[in-house]
């Protein structure tokens, strides 16, 4: 068992195979915070859990003691005038009291791990695999009862934390903030790291020492964003790749968060996540209850390298399900960087004659197959084939590409509406909107409102009909606009804040049934390339769609930056023509085909365009893919050198028994007389000996990790990679 209550001394132990987490019950009162980190035995409480008053903070006592709770590290914050730092939960009763005086009350120890009613989260297979630890909270005077939810993997240095409030009172409360993890550290000597970005550039890491005050992350476009990822850092100020402790945070929602860290008077840091409480509220009548979405929290003293493997591992294996968690991602060819919506039938089936002749397995026709769309301007909504462009639909088309020997994918952006549509022209009411006030477009369209059962059920139908209509084994799931005016035509005037909140239910609701209807289709998610890219959309489908960049410069630093949380085997990667669409940038197709193989392989450019030596290439590179991905797919990862601090990348993937490797080194600039540049390897056996294939050359893997291999690189976007196979 991985929870231990020890009832004389009030304390939980909570252990992972290397952590442990920490907390008492503090004067029989407080839920106090005691430790998190590398694995240790239980500590004297009174060197470990400190209670010091405070100038200018009230104390609150009573026969149990006197404690200081804006000086103690409490598990989840309410605030209430005694402790000034930010709180973990905001409510409003109905005698318009805002005081919540959260007490501790009871626990409990499961085995299994819990789930979220409604909501993504973290799974297991078998009750052996997690234990749950169940503390409740309760304010007694209101009975407003908080069910904090720990879930602690066993074989995995994760602990996931959830928040359920209920309402056992007899009146209405209206909660205005629920986070879902608060984490007290005693010191604030970390740096606070981020992946941040705009569309075509996700995910850059910015690393920051903290400071006192607030530093903050959030999202208020209804959507996890492009912009900020619902994914922050800790580390120790000396942390890197290989060595520190750093705390990962990651919170299970594809919707509007919060997060971040408060540095106090006296140095100490609170750090939060959770639903973003701006422009929400929550009625909670009597006995109702709501659910906090999970945080995935990773403690490595080993460097963001380990924290980085044990959330790819976790994620690929408890958080991704479906067929395809266990199944090799087929390699695509997307026909929209190649025709956009200039197509027909003939085009796509050359591409699809094409693909099949180079060995790619799945061919996806993008957007434009619907409605009357041949722009962007029209059509969302209306998901019936365009018959001028596809003349038998999609059932023939995708009939003939299979004929090729090859899978048929299809695009669909399903939460949206177009006001040039069938379906806005007949319900008006069914998107986002305020009444009288203005609906302002993005990219010529507004957001349906799935926080209306009816709206659901037609996007379910609208999908599924297409689904069902045609051999169709592939969806890309798309959502190109953010919200704005948010407000629902069928929520009363003290639950409109209530909506975006209600929209992700909706949308998770729409994925569970679409998803689990069609248990043979891989689903990729997309939103204007990775402004989705979170556990939430992953819980339903197990990859997306990266960036809309697909330059290959510009790809090293997205997809560095992503590997942070998510695994590989969850990143969209594509060669697209040159010059790049986004970029401009003529890169060599060696160096395009090695940055896309380090992901979910795929080619986006028009096939039929390539010269004998290029197609050559070309289908080397497939077959290369073909080889390697059981393990760049399902492998650990090691970041080798980052495109953050430089002008080589380079990381690693090593399959799980550790026999096959393959590395990328990636050169952006040339430079003349550089010094010598070497690929140090990581993860190997020091003892092993290792082949370097197409090479015969033999190293052993301490050499290979000390020494290094050397790279020569002549020009500028270059790129050299090496395969390794253990040899006894
Ligand atoms: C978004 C996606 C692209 C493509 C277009 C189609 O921008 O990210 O990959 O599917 O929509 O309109």
């Amino acid at each position: 068992m991985s929870i231990a209550f020890d009832n004389e001394q009030q304390i939980f132990h909570l252990s992972t195979p290397k952590t442990s987490y920490i907390m008492k019950v503090f004067n029989k009162r407080y839920l106090a915070h005691v430790y998190w980190g590398k694995k240790i035995k239980t500590p004297d409480m009174d060197n470990a859990c400190l209670n010091r008053f405070i100038c200018f903070s009230p104390v609150t006592s009573d026969e149990n003691g006197v404690n200081v709770p804006d000086f103690l590290c409490q598990e989840y914050a309410t605030g209430c005038g005694t402790d000034y730092r930010i709180p973990s939960i905001s409510a409003v009763y109905e005698d318009g009291s805002r005081t919540v005086e959260l007490w501790f009350e009871s626990y409990e120890i499961k085995k299994g791990k819990y789930s979220l009613k409604g909501l993504p989260a973290t799974y297991t297979e078998d009750d052996s695999e997690a234990d749950t630890l169940v503390i409740t909270l309760r304010d007694r005077l209101k009975n407003l009862k908080v069910e904090l939810l720990y879930g602690v993997y066993n074989n995995l240095d994760v602990i996931t934390r959830a928040v359920r409030v209920i309402n056992s009172g007899d009146a209405d409360v209206i909660l205005e903030k629920v986070v879902s993890a608060n984490v007290d550290f005693e010191t604030a000597d970390f740096d606070f790291l981020q992946l941040s970005g705009a569309w075509g550039r996700e995910r850059h890491i910015e690393r920051n020492p903290l400071r006192s005050g607030i530093q903050s992350i959030e999202s208020r476009r209804g959507a996890s964003s492009h912009q900020l990822n619902p994914f922050m850092v800790l580390a120790d100020k000396k942390a890197d790749e290989d060595y520190g402790n750093v705390y990962g945070f990651n919170l299970v929602y594809s919707g509007n968060f919060t997060a971040g860290a408060e540095v106090d008077q006296i140095f100490k840091t609170r750090v939060w996540m959770g639903i973003n409480d701006y422009d929400f509220s929550w009625k909670l009548e009597k006995g109702q209850e709501f659910t906090a979405p999970e945080v995935v929290m990773v403690h490595s003293s080993e460097g963001l390298g380990e924290m980085s493997r044990t959330y790819h591992k976790l994620y690929r294996t408890r958080l991704v399900r479906g067929k395809y968690r266990d199944e090799v991602r087929p390699i695509l060819a997307n026909n929209w960087e190649a025709t956009y919506f200039d197509f027909n039938e003939e085009k796509i089936l050359g591409l699809a004659k094409e693909a099949a002749d180079l060995g790619i397995e799945l061919l996806v026709l993008d957007d434009g197959w619907f409605g009357k769309r041949n722009s962007d301007n029209c059509s969302l909504g209306d998901w019936y084939v365009n018959e001028e462009k596809l003349p038998g639909g999609i059932t023939e088309l995708a009939r003939k590409v299979n004929e090729y020997g090859i899978k048929f994918g299809l695009w669909f952006e399903p939460e949206m509406v177009s006001p040039d549509s069938d379906l806005y022209r007949k319900h008006r009411d069914w998107c986002i909107h305020v009444p009288g006030r203005s609906r302002n477009e993005c990219r010529f369209q507004l957001t349906l409102d799935l926080s209306r059962k009816d709206v659901c059920d037609y996007v379910v139908e609208a999908v599924s009909n297409i689904l069902d209509s045609a051999n169709i084994s592939y969806v890309k799931w798309d959502m190109n606009r953010h919200m704005s005016e948010l407000g629902s035509a069928m929520l009363p005037a003290d639950r409109q804040k209530e909506m975006a909140h209600r929209y992700m239910l909706g949308l998770y609701d729409i994925l569970e049934r679409v998803v689990s209807s069609h248990p043979d289709v891989l689903f990729e998610s997309c939103s204007g390339g990775g402004g989705r890219f979170d556990p939430g959309m992953l819980y339903y489908m197990p990859q997306t769609w990266t960036s809309d960049d697909t330059d290959a410069v510009e790809r090293l630093k997205i997809q560095y930056g992503t590997s942070l949380a998510y695994p590989i085997s969850t990143m969209g990667a594509h060669v697209s023509a040159v010059p790049n669409h986004q970029a401009g940038r003529v890169t060599s197709l060696k160096m395009r085909g090695d940055v896309a193989m380090s992901g979910n392989f795929g080619y986006e450019l028009d096939l039929m365009n390539f010269t004998d030596e290029e197609k050559a290439e070309v289908k080397a590179q497939i077959a290369q893919y073909k080889e390697l991905r059981t393990f760049i797919q399902s492998g650990d990862m090691y970041r080798l050198l980052s495109p953050f601090e430089g002008n080589n990348t380079a990381w690693m993937f090593i399959s799980e028994d550790g026999n096959d490797v393959f590395a990328g080194y990636f050169r952006v600039l040339c430079q003349v007389n550089p010094g010598i540049s070497r690929l140090k390897f990581k993860g190997l056996s020091e003892d092993s000996n290792y082949e370097v294939v197409g090479e015969d050359k033999k190293y052993s893997g301490d050499e290979l990790m000390n020494i290094g291999l050397v790279v020569d690189l002549y020009g500028d976007y270059m790129s050299r990679t090496f395969r390794l196979k253990k040899v006894k």
